[in-house]
């Protein structure tokens, strides 16, 4: 924790890791856990969990460990995923689609209500339960339902003019997959840029790492 009080961005960024294990952990039964088991689980150091952890007030006991399913509701607070964000999708191309697909929203905090893409082709078809809709019928869908998330799709070229449109519209966060960086041009809104290729690299590295290990044999 820094020293003004808030908590670190990269403790925050380990909590939906925490969140995940601890959900698996619930799945198969298991009542409570010490830090030392969730850390060779997690392949985390049982002093980092303890940290982590500490940040938000504990929630272990000595000797007795972590109540997994009360742990696992904590985390969940803490990182709003009783919230229910209303979400709406913007391309629904590849991966749009695939991500309309296979997130589970509603155990995110977010619940996806409206899927937007400017191909008119794509009008009617159904994603997940939820009809696409041309563009062009946004603006009245985000007066009626005030959805506050946008996940974008699009192709780099279109995404500051339409994360623009979707500010003055009410969005206040997004989780944005197209291949441009939406930054600090906007004060108060949250943006999550996601590059899988980002992910990639890092696991280049990390190969590069077993490789030349491997070489000083
Ligand atoms: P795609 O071509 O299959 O789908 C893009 C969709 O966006 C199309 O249906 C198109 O009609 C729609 N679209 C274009 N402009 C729009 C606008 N202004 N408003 C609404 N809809 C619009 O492409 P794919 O494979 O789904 O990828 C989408 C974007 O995501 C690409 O730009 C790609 O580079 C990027 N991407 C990013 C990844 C990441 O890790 N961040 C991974 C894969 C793709």
């Amino acid at each position: 924790m820094s020293k003004n009080g808030s908590i670190s961005s990269s403790v925050i960024k380990r909590l939906p890791r925490y969140y995940r294990f601890l959900g698996e952990l619930e799945k198969q039964g298991v009542d409570r856990i010490s830090s030392r088991e969730l850390s060779e689980l997690m392949k985390l150091t049982a002093s980092q969990i303890r940290q982590d952890l500490n940040c938000f007030g504990g929630f272990g006991q000595q000797g007795y460990g972590y109540h997994v399913e009360d742990l696992r509701k904590e985390i969940g607070k803490i990182l709003g995923v009783d919230r229910h964000f209303k979400t709406i999708l913007i391309g629904a191309g590849n991966l749009g689609k695939a991500i309309a697909m296979h997130i589970n929203f509603e155990t995110r905090g977010c619940s996806l209500i409206g899927i937007f893409d400017v191909n008119p082709k794509l009008t009617g078809e159904v994603v997940s339960d939820i009809p696409i809709r041309h563009t062009d019928e946004i603006e009245k869908f985000c007066e009626k339902n005030s959805p506050v998330v946008a996940v974008l799709c699009i192709p780099k070229a279109n995404t500051q003019e339409i994360a623009d449109k979707l500010v003055s519209l009410g969005i206040k966060a997004f989780w944005n997959f197209s291949h441009y960086d939406l930054s600090i041009d906007y004060d108060n809104i949250v943006v999550e840029n996601v590059h899988l290729g980002d992910s990639l690299l890092t696991l280049t590295y990390g190969t590069n790492i077993i490789t030349d290990t491997e070489d000083e044999d």
